[in-house]
């Protein structure tokens, strides 16, 4: 889909406009009197999320490569349908294909409150025979307001009943990592997986010293990012999601990523609304399931 019959086909309004990126990849970017975003097309990423009067609250490394096939360190990559390594075959992309892939954009809309709502079909043509491992239907909506919202929508249009995990793997931009909390763990077990994915239970918020990739089971509550540097919290409030994924790979890590510069990391977090490890989804023949989320700020002296 070229950008003049996008602009055709949804007669798009003067709050959005469809740009190419340096490297050719379509960028759909909204700007409306309540906030501002922009969405790669491929990938159906969401890059950027500015409210009017804040910093931004999307992450993107300033050394992220967009480029055909290439996974954007940063903005909420959608990992799916398995989330990480694949569990039994070594050669396929890390969490999944969606995120490198093309996606079909099926409708631009204004609601009220001044959000716009920006729907996305997964393009199963742009992905490679020989890593799509079963046939299904993937949909994505990303509202984008006050507020952001992304609702990530699986039906399995196999006859067989298949297990996907997922993971909408939202970075958010912090004042200094080191500083910041999140609450709404407290109490939950996790896989540890930099000590051997030894299960472990969350004492209290948890606090940021070293590298930290922490896979939450069975959560449900909201998560808020206490940022004390950018004086105010991000509320994450989530639904059809049982796990919770909260990443920040530190100073040594970051340097083996060619996305990354070295004091990146301090300005990241990954807090990630997912369904993975035992939280993985069958669903059979026919079946769907809805994963959603909403993104808040709010500030505080
Ligand atoms: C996190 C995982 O969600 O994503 C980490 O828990 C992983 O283990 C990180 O390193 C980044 O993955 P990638 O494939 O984008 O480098």
């Amino acid at each position: 889909m070229n950008l003049e019959t996008l602009n055709k086909q949804f007669e798009l309004p003067g709050k959005l406009q469809l740009t190419v990126s340096d490297s050719g990849i379509p960028v759909v970017e909204i700007n409306t009197p309540v906030s501002s975003a922009a969405i790669s097309i491929q990938g159906a990423q969401l890059v950027s999320w500015t409210p009017v009067d804040e910093e931004p609250v999307i992450w993107l490394s300033p050394s992220a490569i967009l480029g055909p096939n290439k996974a954007i360190r940063g903005g909420i990559p959608i990992c799916w349908p398995w989330f990480g390594p694949h569990e039994s075959d070594g050669r396929l992309p890390s969490h999944g294909y969606a995120r490198t892939a093309l996606w079909d954009v099926v409708e631009i809309v204004e609601l009220e409150d001044e959000q716009v709502r920006v729907s996305f079909r997964l393009d199963k043509r742009s992905v490679p025979t020989e890593i799509m491992t079963f046939d299904c239907e993937v949909e994505l909506s990303i509202s984008v307001g006050s507020i952001l919202t992304l609702d990530l929508r699986t039906t399995n249009s196999n006859s067989n009943p298949i297990t996907i995990s997922e993971a909408l793997h939202s970075y958010f931009n912090v004042g200094d990592v080191r500083n910041v909390e999140v609450s709404g763990l407290d109490g939950c077990s996790y896989l540890d997986k930099v000590d051997a994915g030894r299960i472990k239970e969350q004492l209290g918020a948890v606090l940021f010293s070293q590298e930290t990739d922490r896979v939450y089971i069975d959560t449900v509550s909201e998560c808020i990012i206490s940022d004390p540097v950018l004086q105010r919290k991000i509320h994450i409030n989530k639904q059809g999601s049982l796990s919770t994924v909260v990443w920040n790979p530190w100073s040594e890590k970051a340097a083996q990523m060619a996305d990354m510069g070295e004091n990146d990391y301090l300005h990241m977090l990954c807090v990630e609304t997912a369904n993975v490890a035992n939280n993985s989804l069958t669903l059979n023949p026919g079946e769907s399931h809805e994963m959603s989320v909403s993104y808040s700020v709010s500030r505080v002296a």
